[in-house]
């Protein structure tokens, strides 16, 4: 079996926080249970591009048991947990995939699961789907996943442009997605990230939220929480508006980087803070990034006028400025929940990995009848995850009468 990795020794580590993580994950074992029996991907290559994580583990098994034959690389040079893919391919799972890699050998990784010729496809990000259009036509899958905002929107550009070829099912798009992983475990964990970077206090502290969606919303939740006083920087006028009206101060990047103790970007957009915001913050300033990609802060500029750089702690690195004040990054700008912390609580990744699940066997009955775009996941089946779910939290829905289900899609009835 091909593989790389970091350290096949640290496989016993990584198979009790494999364990550890299953055990969180309720709706994905419910589904793998039933994959078990009816093997839905028999015979299936499956190539994963996901960040190598305990519940992407945990994902890979499940579709194993279903029948695939599954493949793993990295979806983000720094968020590979190498215990974890030690472990996986201990039980016999080729992963390629070493935190810290380059980027020759992230790609090369890249290839070397597309080199199993996948009937399927999962990536988180678009880097993969990337690779397959641009270089790897060689490769034609039946269809492919996305996990995340960023990747969705590049393949909604891909599909405008009349380039997708192959169909690909958003699985950010489902409800039970991004309105839970985004929002509680973005907010969650991105804060855990910068807490294990600085251990700061976050109450007292303004805390820059710059980006008010679904991620946005819950890190500025969660910091709000903890007694930051919350600024949101954001482009569009409704979400702004939201903000304002969730009781935060909303401002310009510019006003916000003289005001702000600590940043956290979240915009899948390009140089949200760049040259112009780093002239006007405090010193001891901090940035963190929990967007997908690590283009949010301008690094670049941030380097240039740096007079001296270090690393003050682990996953922390200061940037003196000529006029003495110093700038810490944390991770290299990267998504600071992965890099820095474990990433997104298994509980709430067991309803994105559910979904991925379902969506890679509904590709698989629904394929011939596709054509290359992207879709979502019925609703249904969306509906079932949420009530899988709120059953393991020990709630329930309220069941309509007939009269009721009537009366909700009538109109003839006044007051
Ligand atoms: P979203 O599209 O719901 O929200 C992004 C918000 O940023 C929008 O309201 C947009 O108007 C705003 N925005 C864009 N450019 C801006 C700028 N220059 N200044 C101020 N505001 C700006 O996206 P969502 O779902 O919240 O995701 C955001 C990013 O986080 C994406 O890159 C996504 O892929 C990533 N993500 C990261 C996760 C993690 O584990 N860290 C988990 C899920 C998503």
């Amino acid at each position: 079996m091909n593989y790389d990795i970091a350290d096949a020794s640290l496989a016993g580590e990584g198979a009790r926080r494999i364990e550890w993580s299953g055990r969180r994950m309720p709706v994905l074992a419910t589904i793998r249970e039933r994959f078990r029996a009816e093997k839905p991907l028999d015979g299936k290559r499956v190539a994963a591009c996901l960040h190598v994580t305990a519940e992407t583990a945990n994902l890979m098994l499940a579709l194993r048991d279903g029948g695939a034959e599954v493949s793993l690389c990295a979806s983000n040079p720094l968020s590979t947990q190498d215990d974890v893919a030690a472990a996986l391919v201990a039980d016999g799972i080729p992963v390629f995939a070493v935190r810290g890699e380059d980027d020759d050998r992230y790609y090369s990784h890249i290839n070397a699961v597309l080199d199993t010729n996948p009937h399927l496809t999962m990536d988180d990000g678009a880097d993969l789907v990337t690779v397959l259009h641009k270089e790897r036509r060689d490769v034609n899958p039946i269809g492919s996943t996305e996990e995340t905002t960023t990747g969705v929107i590049r393949l909604r550009a891909m599909a405008e442009e009349g380039m997708l070829r192959l169909p690909v099912v958003a699985v950010n798009d489902s409800a039970t997605k991004h309105l839970f992983d985004n929002r509680y475990g973005t907010g969650q964990s991105s804060l855990d990230g910068v807490l294990r970077a600085t251990n700061m206090l976050l109450a007292g502290s303004n805390v820059v939220v710059a980006g008010y969606g679904d991620c946005g919303q819950g890190v500025a939740t969660r910091a709000d929480g903890m007694g930051a006083k919350v600024i949101v920087v954001e482009s569009d006028p409704i979400r702004a508006l939201s903000a304002a009206m969730d009781g935060y101060r909303v401002m310009t990047a510019d006003d916000a980087a003289a005001a702000g103790d600590l940043f956290i970007t979240v915009t899948g957009d390009k140089h949200v803070f760049r040259a112009r915001h780093f002239d006007k913050m405090k010193d001891g300033a901090i940035l963190a990034n929990a967007g997908h990609f690590d283009v949010e802060i301008d690094l670049e500029a941030l380097a240039e006028s740096a007079v001296a750089r270090r690393e003050v702690r682990r996953n922390l690195e200061e940037f003196e400025l000529a006029d003495g004040r110093r700038i810490m990054v944390i991770a290299e700008g990267r998504l600071v929940n992965l890099s820095a912390a474990e990433g997104h609580p298994a509980d709430v990744m067991d309803m994105s990995f559910a979904d991925q699940a379902l969506a890679a066997e509904w590709l698989v009955q629904n394929h011939e009848a596709l054509v290359p775009g992207v879709y979502t996941i019925p609703d249904e089946l969306d509906q079932n995850v949420a009530l899988i779910k709120l059953g393991h939290l020990g709630g329930a829905v309220e069941q309509l009468t007939d009269e009721q289900v009537e009366y909700l899609r009538s109109w003839q009835e006044g007051t």
